[in-house]
């Protein structure tokens, strides 16, 4: 169990304002991200410009593809909806923490889903657990955010083209700014 010493060190902390988030943003604009060739800015970017297009109205849905990876590594999903909850509202926290249980349900539900994910993808829904199982799939199908997070999955595979230019910050700020 991590202290709040240790999330403090590695930078898990849930952001206190929608500075410390923008700044994160910043970074992830130069960091890779490890499947698709891309930082995890444009790959986040990408995804929320997907959701722009599908729901033109839906600003929460579209900061939440933006954000939804803002954490890495296991439970980043969990750690991601808690970092963004005190600046987003609590609807796009919950699409965040539901990203991957929207993975999984996609493997369960959808027959070539599985083969539509990478190596990587496929190797962390090892360790997240695989496919959700029927029990699981009835408690999913209960929860409100959950349709809305199977769109942002959808949005999140689409969103591995490279090359494909779009002005990152440019577009996600003002309504990052908005929604917050
Ligand atoms: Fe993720």
């Amino acid at each position: 169990m991590a202290t709040n010493v240790d999330i403090q060190a590695e930078g898990l902390a849930p952001f206190a304002d929608l500075s410390g988030l923008e700044a994160t943003l910043r970074e992830m604009a130069l960091r890779p991200s490890d499947e698709f060739g891309m930082t995890e800015l444009e790959h986040g970017a990408q995804c929320a410009a997907a959701l722009a297009l599908a729901r033109p109205e839906d600003l929460e849905l579209r900061i939440a593809g933006l954000v939804y990876d803002i954490r890495q590594g296991p439970f980043h999903e969990e750690i991601g909806a808690d970092a963004v909850r005190g600046v987003l509202d609590e609807r796009v926290a919950a699409l965040v923490g539901l990203h991957v249980d929207a993975k999984r349900y996609l493997v369960a539900t959808d027959r070539g889903y599985r083969g539509l994910l990478s190596d990587v993808s496929l190797s962390t829904l090892r360790a997240q657990g695989e496919d959700m199982s029927e029990a699981e799939i009835v408690r999913s199908k209960a929860d409100p955010h959950a349709s809305d997070a199977l769109v942002l999955r959808r949005a999140d595979d689409a969103a591995k083209v490279i090359c494909k230019s779009i002005a990152c910050l440019d577009v996600g700020l003002p309504v990052l700014r908005e929604v917050a």
